[in-house]
């Protein structure tokens, strides 16, 4: 359980104080599928890196499984970043230079799993995610948008974690791609009770979500 309370988010900037988040309260049970919303500039970006403890709050609280994430210290704060939070981005993020198999088993060093294990484990994660042998061998430069994101999904669940972030996972790829996006990584999580929290602009995916939020200047509305 995920529970958010009177979450507050302000940047300096030189041309004065952004306000990006204005008193957040919101619960997500574990295993939902949750999806944000919102105009760009509404604070959806900044609500994922609170979540996934990326960026400090300015104020409030953040309770994962009974344990308030913003007030760990930054020694914590990675190891509940390693262990329990799964990041997808918009842009992929994998490491240019390593192939999809090295991509992912760099993962699996992070997250603490033993040298003999990682080959076969990135292998088993790649063919869940329907990126075959051949494909594995390649660097993302030589993969299709929607197989990039598919090597990131399977990335991103490489160390079991219990919610997964994903930063408009879909906005680079045509719509249908999108959706088989997130059907796959719906499908992936169901047995394990991930819970996902999705930012989209795409209203058909977000409708198929369990529940939906929407972001406007900072605040739910
Ligand atoms: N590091 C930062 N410094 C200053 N302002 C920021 C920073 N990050 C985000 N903002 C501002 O906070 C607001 C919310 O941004 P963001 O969360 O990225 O929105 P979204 O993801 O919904 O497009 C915007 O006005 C943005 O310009
Ligand atoms: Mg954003």
């Amino acid at each position: 359980m995920l529970k958010v309370k009177n979450l507050t988010k302000t940047f300096s900037s030189p041309s004065g104080d952004v306000n990006a988040l204005k008193a957040i309260n919101l619960n997500i049970e574990t295993g939902e599928f949750a999806s944000i919303i919102g105009k760009s500039g509404s604070g959806k970006s900044t609500l994922l890196s609170m979540l996934g403890a990326l960026d400090i709050p300015s104020s409030g609280n953040i309770e994962v499984d009974g344990v308030d994430i913003a007030k760990l210290s930054a020694h914590k704060q990675t190891a509940y970043r390693a262990r329990k939070i799964g990041f997808i981005f918009q842009q992929y993020n994998l490491i240019p230079n390593l192939t999809a198999l090295e991509n992912v088993m760099l993962a699996l060093e992070f997250g603490g799993v033993p040298k003999r294990k990682r080959k076969s484990r990135a292998q088993q994660l790649l063919n869940e995610v329907d990126i075959d042998e051949e494909q594995q061998l390649r660097k993302p430069s030589r993969l299709s948008g929607g197989q990039q994101q598919r090597v990131a999904i399977a990335r991103a669940l490489a160390n079991k974690p219990s919610i997964i972030l994903a930063d408009e996972p879909t906005g680079n790829l045509d719509s249908e791609t999108g959706k088989k996006i997130f059907d796959l990584l719906h499908k992936l999580t169901r047995s394990e009770k991930t819970t996902i929290i999705a930012v989209t602009h795409d209203m058909d995916i977000a409708g198929r979500t369990d529940r939906t939020f929407q972001l406007k200047d900072g605040k739910i509305i």
